[in-house]
């Protein structure tokens, strides 16, 4: 059932579009998992993370959780980049304290048609979260639905688990560029269905986390990151011009990341907290720029985060500008670190 209600445009939505909002909007990449006490109850009674993320209701309940805690501008769909692979028909497990583990890749063996009897379950998670939005009175809060890159998952679907130079996957490419080519083709196919997907169960807006970004070479940068981004981008604009769409390509040059924004055709530049804030404003007439607190701060707390809040807010609240960290939060995280900052930021005024 879909709520027919007209609701109020999300400040994270009017933002994306380039417009100056009353207040800075923030919501926080990882905003829900292990450092909730409440997330870790459920995950003990559920059975672990897959067996939540493909359980709607259980979903929808996690996304819920930082918003209700904390009332965050955007809620980001319990789920993960790596549904996609397994949807296609890999093998996937996340053993407890080790992430996620992919069995072998067969990439003529991958099943593009039948990806959504996997995914229904992250449709029906977002069409429960945005009615319960409505219902319990977060109508401005966003709902956001997201993917990973094609380059981050081939990387991953490749090297079989995390690593911190995807070594073998980078090697393939190059060796192997007509089977990654081939690779990056399904992955472009499943994505753009699935983020379609998405919109239509009520996502908002769109990001694409392409965390593995700052690994790429020169010529990989343009091939492999440049160009599938914007054919995705242009393809979801085409048929979905009103739902903007996020671009995280973590770890990456700010020569990098003003090319990526020029030429992807992106609303929204997720920014690492490599970069100083105010050099990323420069980059604010080309996109709404979301970052980039350094989620160690935010591990610390005290006045350590605060005075790097204060000078993200003051070097960025002047354009279009969401607040964010640069990365996910970290599992060790005092929640109450959490509620300082979303104080701070909210009670912020330009
Ligand atoms: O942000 C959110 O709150 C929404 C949910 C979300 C998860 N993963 C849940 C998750 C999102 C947006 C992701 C994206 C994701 N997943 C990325 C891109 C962002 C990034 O961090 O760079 C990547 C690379 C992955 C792959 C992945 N999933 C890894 C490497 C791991 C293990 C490391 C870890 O943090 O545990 C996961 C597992 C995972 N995804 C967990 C959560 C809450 C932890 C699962 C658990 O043990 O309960």
């Amino acid at each position: 059932m879909t709520n027919t209600l007209p609701r109020k445009t999300p400040l994270i939505v009017s933002a994306l579009r380039g417009e100056k909002t009353d207040r800075i909007p923030l919501w926080l990449m990882r905003q829900a998992g292990r450092y909730l006490p409440e997330y870790r109850a459920l995950r003990a009674q559920a059975g672990g993370f897959l067996a939540m993320a493909y359980n709607p209701a259980h979903a929808s309940e996690i996304t819920l959780q930082p918003i209700h805690r904390y009332g965050l501008d955007a809620a980001i769909i319990f789920s993960d980049i790596l549904v996609i692979p397994h949807a296609l028909g890999q093998d996937l497990r996340f053993e407890a304290g080790e992430g996620p583990r992919l069995g072998a890749l067969d990439i003529d063996a991958l099943q593009a048609g039948g990806i959504d009897r996997t995914l229904n379950a992250v449709y029906q998670a977002l069409e429960q979260t945005r009615e319960k939005l409505d219902a319990e009175n977060f109508g401005e809060t966003g709902l956001i639905g997201f993917c990973g890159a094609p380059w981050t998952v081939a990387c991953y679907m490749i090297e079989g688990h995390g690593s911190p130079d995807f070594a073998k996957a980078r090697n393939f490419a190059k060796d192997h560029t007509d089977q990654f080519a081939a690779l990056m083709d399904i992955l472009h196919a499943a994505s753009l269905h699935y983020l379609l997907r998405q919109a239509d169960s009520g996502a908002q807006a769109l990001q694409i986390f392409d965390s593995w970004a700052g690994l790429a070479g020169e010529a990989e940068f343009d091939r492999w990151i440049i160009a599938p981004t914007q054919k995705l981008v242009r393809a979801l604009k085409a048929t979905r011009p009103d739902v903007p769409v996020i671009g995280f390509p973590r770890g990456v040059s700010l020569d990098r990341l003003r090319r990526y924004a020029q030429e992807t055709g992106i609303d929204g530049l997720g920014c690492d907290y490599i970069h100083d804030p105010a050099a990323l404003a420069s980059l604010q007439g080309d996109v709404c720029v979301q970052g980039n607190l350094d989620p160690a701060l935010l591990l610390e707390g005290g006045a350590a985060m605060d005075k790097a809040a204060m000078t993200i807010l003051d070097a960025l609240a002047g354009g279009p500008f969401i607040f964010n960290l640069g990365h996910g939060v970290i599992k060790e995280t005092p929640p109450e670190h959490v509620a300082r900052l979303v104080k701070l930021v909210q009670e912020y005024r330009a």
